[in-house]
């Protein structure tokens, strides 16, 4: 398996890192600069649930390369996402959920038995699935490929479709000359509200089902974090959304910035606090609560209120509001970020900024208050955690569609960020298609990060050269009943 080194995201790492990446500390606290490492917790947290992946990225804070010249380098090197500190580890829920055939038993006549439970009925993917298996080899090579999606810039432009999107995933839902589902997920840095609601969101816009089960937002995988920390202030996304997808992943105690605010208001100066965000707020004495680390889920509302509270609390004894640590970093709560885009394409025409600006701002405020690195933690593509889960995804989303829980080996990630999408799929040893429809508008490929399929003029072009690669130039796109009586699922599978 490829594995990420820091040369291939051309960082240097300053220094020897002091801990090894499998060492923790005994606390929550980060230790040592430049090239410390920030370790989670190892106390009082099961990893029955989690698996902890090692960090890919260095132990140097982006601030660095920014701090004399904060114009965007036009580097895709230097203008990828994330570089988290040496030695962390990223943990990750085990498994989205329990595999739905991982109880069966195969009793003396081979038929699937589940011991108190109803007999499992095929869905009608399966069946086609099973039927075609007797008429063609292509069936076994459409279930060897999967397709991993990015969002934004690929199918959509925030709530815009792109119309090519739309003609992929029905190809891949059946409308092909298979009549089955090719398998495919959705991989994306966006974030901001629960899973159900933003899969809701983009089957409307997409005129295609899609299920939570093949969905992965930058945040989702954070989930495993519920098990390491109590009380956490969550930052980002609108209104108290994010609040309400952190009490989805099971933190026990959330606090959000309004919340803060609403307790003294003077902690941020320019805000104007409204009597409905303050009566819809759960103040309390925040002078007497420790927050365990801070989970920022999605992008800021209100970057003023927010950078002033984080940097209250990083700079503060053990995340008590209102002290101000003797030693920054020993002192320090940890502080974790969804993903680390510099930029998003939106509906606006110029890409807007988005969670890596965010923390680079960040990381400047706070080398310059305290004089020491920010170290912290960044999910999202392109870290090694995010694809390790997607793997976890992708082999129960193929359980649920064609019955084989399995890892198909061609997989092909359609992305239009070379900084994240690319970088990440060519490091994981995926096929890389990069589109011309969001972030990146270069001449030919990606100079520092080339999409290993090559460039494509939108998802669709990519898409059907990949079936055809995998399944044949011959291949139609398009299901026809006459030749082929089968019906194929017109929703995702559901045992019927
Ligand atoms: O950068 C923020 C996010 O909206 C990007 O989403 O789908 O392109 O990974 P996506
Ligand atoms: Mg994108």
């Amino acid at each position: 398996m490829p594995t990420f080194e820091d040369a291939d995201f051309g960082v240097t790492a300053q220094g020897a890192p002091t801990k090894s990446q499998e060492q923790k500390t005994e606390s929550s606290q980060a230790v040592g600069q430049n090239g410390a490492s920030l370790s989670i917790p190892a106390d009082g947290h099961s990893s029955e649930n989690t698996i902890e992946v090692p960090a890919s990225r260095s132990s140097v804070a982006d601030v660095s390369h920014y701090m004399h010249n904060l114009s965007l380098s036009p580097s895709m090197k230097e203008r990828r996402g994330s570089r988290n500190s040496f030695g962390t580890s990223l943990p990750i829920p085990k498994s989205k959920r329990q595999s739905r055939l991982s109880s069966v038993h195969y009793a003396e006549g081979g038929k699937p038995t589940r011991p108190g439970m109803p007999p499992i009925q095929p869905t009608r993917d399966i069946l086609a699935g099973q039927v075609q298996d007797l008429q063609s080899e292509k069936v076994k090579a459409a279930k060897d490929m999967a397709f991993v999606f990015d969002i934004d810039g690929v199918l959509v432009h925030g709530d815009r479709l792109i119309p090519e999107g739309q003609r992929v995933l029905e190809i891949l839902n059946g409308d092909n000359e298979l009549g089955i589902k090719i398998p495919h997920i959705f991989l994306t840095n966006g974030s901001g509200k629960p899973e159900q609601a933003r899969v809701d969101q983009l089957s409307k816009i997409l005129h295609n089902p899609i299920s939570t089960d093949q969905f992965i937002q930058s945040h989702t995988p954070m989930r495993a974090l519920a098990e390491y920390y109590k009380t956490v202030l969550v930052v980002g996304g609108e209104g108290y959304k994010c609040r309400e997808v952190a009490e989805q992943y099971g933190f026990q105690d959330i606090v959000v910035p309004n919340d803060i605010v609403a307790w003294d208001p003077t902690i941020a100066p320019y805000r104007v606090f409204t009597d409905a965000e303050r009566a819809t707020s759960r103040p309390r004495d925040f002078s007497k609560t420790n927050i365990d680390a801070i989970m920022v889920f999605s992008d800021s509302r209100d970057y003023a209120t927010d950078m002033q509270i984080i940097v209250d609390l990083l700079r503060s004894e053990n995340g008590r509001l209102g002290t101000i640590a003797k030693d920054p970093v020993s002192q320090r709560i940890p502080i974790y970020f969804s993903q680390g885009d510099a930029l998003c394409p939106t509906e606006h025409p110029i890409p807007r900024m988005s969670q890596g600006t965010f923390r680079i701002g960040l990381e400047a405020m706070y080398k310059a208050l305290t004089g020491v690195d920010l170290e912290r933690v960044v999910y999202g593509k392109p870290e090694l955690a995010t694809y390790k889960y997607a793997d976890e995804i992708i082999t129960s989303w193929m359980e649920q569609i064609h019955g084989e829980e399995k890892l198909p080996p061609h997989v092909y990630m359609i992305g239009d960020n070379p900084a994240s999408d690319i970088i990440g799929g060519n490091m994981y040893g995926w096929n890389t298609c990069l589109v011309r429809t969001g972030v990146y508008q270069g001449e030919g490929n990606d100079k520092e990060n080339p999409a290993s399929f090559g460039v494509f003029k939108n998802v669709y072009e990519a898409v059907t050269t990949a079936i055809k690669k995998e399944l044949g130039e011959d291949f139609k796109f398009k299901f026809d009943e006459s030749i082929n009586p089968v019906h194929h699922g017109d929703g995702v599978s559901a045992i019927e």
